[in-house]
């Protein structure tokens, strides 16, 4: 599996262009609360705060990504910018590589790098008017690797419910291009393991706690009327590409 740069660019800079066109209403768009961030920008919802309601409601969006979101970027640019060569790589290389790391910024990469790759791909993951099946390949493969589109949900589900404190779930491609579902604390990503993330559900209580409260497995039996499949099978035919 190749994990280069380009992939990596197409895989996660689609969103900022859509808003620059004015396909969205200025109004109604999410704005990056804390100014232009380099090298590594703060990526726009690519849809409305109140877009995802009722699942996901429009204060949780908006302090998931105008305060987490944009902590996670502002601190992982603190700690790349000590080190300007880096600034060469694009964020997934980065946290691929993180044994390659100026051992004083390591620990700050994993979880900021790890939350600004994370919380960018789950903005583009999610959109309104979206949940169902996947269709196609990604629909095969599921069906494959996990019996059912059933059965992959509830083990997504039991993955994300079983991640004890603060987490993800993941959808990953392993390094013989099988499909994995696993559970990963923190911030951590499957590309810190050579896997590549084809969807993930952030489990962090700030992703939920507004509206569910305490109860995470109602939000994720929830979630899947927000899964934006088209960008989840496109991110599975670039990684098997
Ligand atoms: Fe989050």
């Amino acid at each position: 599996m190749s994990l280069n740069r380009r992939n990596f660019l197409v895989l996660l800079g689609c969103t900022s262009g859509t808003a620059a066109l004015g396909l969205f209403p200025k109004n109604g768009l999410a704005q990056a609360t804390a100014g232009e961030q380099k090298p590594f920008a703060v990526a726009e919802l690519p849809y409305a705060y109140n877009a995802l309601e009722p699942y996901i409601d429009e204060e949780t969006m908006r302090f998931h990504h105008d305060k987490h979101y944009v902590a996670y970027t502002t601190k992982f640019n603190e700690a790349v910018n000590k080190y300007p060569q880096l600034a060469n790589q694009s964020a997934e290389e980065i946290i691929s590589n993180l044994d390659s790391l100026p051992e004083d910024i390591r620990a700050t990469v994993r979880n900021n790098g790890g939350g600004y790759v994370n919380h960018t791909l789950f903005w583009q993951i999610m959109a309104p008017n979206a949940g169902g099946q996947p269709t196609g390949e990604l629909a095969k493969a599921i069906e494959n690797a996990f019996g059912s589109f059933a059965e992959f949900q509830t083990a997504f589900n039991d993955a994300g419910s079983k991640q004890f404190g603060s987490g993800w779930s993941w959808l990953a491609l392993d390094k013989t291009k099988q499909l994995k579902i696993m559970g990963m604390p923190n911030q951590d990503n499957p590309l810190m393991m050579g896997m590549y993330p084809i969807m993930g559900n952030d489990v962090w209580e700030h992703a939920y706690y507004l509206k569910y409260r305490n109860d995470r497995a109602k939000y994720l039996e929830t979630w899947w009327n927000v899964v934006n499949w088209d960008e989840v099978s496109k991110r599975y035919q670039q990684a098997i590409a």
